[in-house]
């Protein structure tokens, strides 16, 4: 496998997560019987392996027989509310159902012309005029078309149904809580009506974290995936395959694990690197390769910070502790910095209040930094 840092990894080239696929896996199955398959979030910190995650669900609904049909959507945060979200959602579901292998080829031709129609109504995606005026909310458009789509494409096409996977849910620009719990009511809808479609979305680790307490049961309605970095044996599964099963793949992987902590973008950035160098020994291009993720990754984490948010970094980086309270520090910075920082992926909030920087490695270059 070559590791491509920048891109989620090919299903075909996913490593470790055993627990997390076996409970997806698992969901789908139930889902098969009962006609409702649980919804899942995706949470982790940035770079930890979410949307590679999602790819590796999608594919196991491939596995289960009927299939069941995945839809992806990146959710970028040009997708401003539930509408243009909804639209979206429409958008993707029809290009899925014109690519399925298990489709015949009239529904799928069937499929793109449906589509072609939605598109040819304009910003809102319906066929007639009366039903424009009616679905002027993302709600009542997704239920009109997801209805739809069951009853036309679906249950022809004898799928067992749809998931939609969707990546980077905090990027709608909605309340986190207001978003998941729409969703839930969406979903759980259909799905009461005997509609089997479900959602699996990624999301930063603290989506759930502001939510109102109205919002409760939509956290309750996801199965929540959290993902932490590779332990040592995924690490070392990892090395082996990227650098093949040669004698000196588990001492590589002991000096991946102790670089990287078992953070899967790290990993597969300096697995790059040495990929590139070969037939030296780690330690002697450590220096070269900390040099390029110091201009490829760290030098663009502090490029859109004030002076103010980069001094905050220098100090946590200097404190004895990995792990601090933020309270030595407000008189200096307010917590609305530690807040920012938190929200960009350079902070890390863990239990108690107490933060910490992403990364040790990142720690590290801001202690060596003037
Ligand atoms: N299970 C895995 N097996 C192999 N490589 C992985 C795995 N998980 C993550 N990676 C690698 O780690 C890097 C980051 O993964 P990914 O893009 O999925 O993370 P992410 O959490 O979606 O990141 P972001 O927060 O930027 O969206 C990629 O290079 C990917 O190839
Ligand atoms: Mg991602």
């Amino acid at each position: 496998m070559l590791p491509e840092p920048s891109f989620p990894a090919r299903p075909a080239n996913f490593i470790g997560r055993t627990r997390e696929i076996q409970s997806f896996e698992t969901a789908l199955r139930q889902g098969l019987i009962t006609t409702r398959t649980p919804s899942f979030a995706v949470l982790g910190n940035w770079g930890i392996g979410k949307s590679s995650l999602l790819f590796r669900l999608a594919d196991c609904c491939f596995q289960v027989a009927p299939q069941i049909l995945p839809v992806h959507l990146a959710v970028s945060q040009d997708i401003g509310d539930y509408l243009r979200f909804a639209e979206s959602l429409c958008d993707k579901l029809a290009d899925a159902l014109a690519a399925s292998d298990s489709v015949t080829a009239r529904l799928r031709t069937e499929a793109r012309n449906w589509k072609f129609k939605q598109v040819k109504a304009g910003p809102i995606t319906v066929e007639r005029d009366a039903q424009r005026r009616f679905l002027t909310s993302g709600s009542a458009l997704l239920r009109h078309t997801l209805t739809e789509a069951w009853h036309r494409f679906i249950r022809p096409a004898r799928l067992a149904g749809a998931v939609f996977f969707l990546d980077d849910l905090q990027n709608l620009s909605v309340a986190s809580g207001d978003t998941a719990l729409t969703i839930r009511d969406q979903f759980q809808a259909l799905a009461v009506e005997g509609m089997n479609f479900s959602v699996c979305f990624s999301a930063k680790s603290h989506y759930f974290s502001g939510i109102h307490s109205f919002a409760e049961p939509a956290v309750r309605f996801y199965s929540k995936l959290v993902l932490a970095p590779f332990t040592p044996a995924e690490t070392l599964e990892y090395a082996k395959a990227v650098f093949g099963e040669n004698g000196v793949v588990s001492t590589i992987a002991e000096w991946l694990y102790e670089k990287t902590i078992g953070h899967p973008y790290f990993l597969a950035f300096i697995s790059r690197e040495l990929l590139a160098l070969p037939d030296r020994a780690p330690s002697d291009v450590w220096h070269e390769i900390a040099a390029h993720l110091e201009r490829e990754k760290f030098n663009s984490d502090l490029a859109h910070l004030s002076d103010k948010d980069v001094a905050l970094l220098r100090a946590l980086a200097h404190a004895d502790e990995h792990e601090v309270s933020p309270n030595p520090f407000v008189k200096q910075f307010q917590y609305e910095y530690f807040r920012r920082l938190t929200e960009r992926g350079l902070l890390i909030r863990s239990g108690r209040g107490r933060y910490k920087l992403y990364h040790p490695l990142f720690r590290q270059f801001l202690q060596q930094q003037e």
